[in-house]
């Protein structure tokens, strides 16, 4: 018997997992952000050059030739984890994971060039035009990190479509861990959070957030909801805080709408990673203003 391996053209896989796979190019942008946060940059840089030229910077691990060869030229295969902890003490739940990302470079532009350094290590260049793909040291780049020029750009991208770009990475990219900046001629900005950093009785009313982590679900909320009135009703309690515990094996156990129970509740509960949810109620509230919320897990 005899094991077979696919091969396939390097446009045909270009075409496939870059053009086509990505429903439009602010999609494949943030692919590229993504990146460059699961690789730890404290900052990405998106420079519009000229008309034909978008470069793409990161102060993150970067990446060695072997790194190229075992990674970034070894497709549906991602050697990234869940999550890690980053050089400032942030955990990162890890964005890529299905090994194709990179694609989206195929649907920006035609040419690549991508410079790349890890500490401690030679810096490399890669070069492609989606049929052949080269590999050199370079001696020249003095910063870990990774730059990627894409050259001949396949969309027009007039200031329009950036500030677009901006506003999109706005609402889909929700961390302080890394900023994003944008340059472009006179246009340079940095992506803002759209949601801000929640403070109840002055931006929202309430906010509620849930962790969970191996078995135990914490919950805290915050709220500006009651009148001082109400502390007369409920004295010993203090209406702005309320914070509690919950063990989430205790609570499905004998629970009749759980469908597993005892040892299996046990190790399907095991396998369960941790999460967060973050819920604000009545963003920039005022009397007249309809309930608004968003839950980020
Ligand atoms: N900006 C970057 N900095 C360092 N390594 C990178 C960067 N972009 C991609 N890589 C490496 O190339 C691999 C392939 O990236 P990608 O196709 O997006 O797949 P995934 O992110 O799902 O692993 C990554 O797993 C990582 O090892
Ligand atoms: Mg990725």
């Amino acid at each position: 018997m005899e094991y077979l391996k696919y091969s396939i053209e390097d446009n045909t896989i270009a075409e496939l997992l870059g053009v086509q796979n990505f429903s439009n190019d602010e999609a494949a942008v943030l692919e590229l952000v993504k990146n460059a946060y699961d690789a730890g940059a404290s900052v990405v840089k998106l420079e519009f050059v000229d008309k034909t030229t978008l470069k793409i910077t990161d102060n993150g691990d970067g990446m060695d030739s072997e790194d190229i060869k075992k990674h970034w030229m070894h497709i549906g295969k991602s050697s990234k984890g869940y999550d890690f902890i980053d050089t400032n003490n942030n955990v990162r739940v890890q964005a890529g994971a299905k090994g194709v990302g990179r694609f989206a470079l195929s649907r920006l532009g035609e040419n690549i060039q991508l410079y790349s350094k890890k500490a401690q290590k030679d810096g490399v260049v890669w070069k492609t035009d989606w049929d052949k793909s080269t590999l050199d040291l370079d001696f020249s780049i003095e910063n870990k990190g990774t730059c990627i020029i894409i050259n001949n750009l396949r969309e027009k991208w007039t200031l329009r479509r950036i500030e677009k770009l901006n506003k999109y990475l706005e609402k889909t990219y929700n961390d302080t861990a890394m900023k994003i900046r944008i340059i472009a001629n006179e246009y340079d900005e940095f992506v803002k959070l759209h949601f801000p950093k929640p403070e109840p009785g002055k931006n929202c009313r309430s906010n509620i957030v849930l962790k969970y982590n191996k078995g135990i679900l914490s919950v805290l909320v915050l709220s500006d909801e009651f009148d001082s009135e109400a502390i007369k009703y409920c004295s010993e309690m203090d209406l702005n805080i309320y914070k509690s515990e919950v063990n989430i094996f205790d609570e499905f156990e004998g629970n009749e709408i759980a469908e597993v129970e005892g040892e299996e509740l046990f190790s399907q509960l095991e396998k369960l990673g941790g999460f967060s949810v973050n819920l604000l109620f009545n963003l920039n509230a005022t009397k007249q203003d309809k309930e608004k919320f968003y839950i980020n897990i």
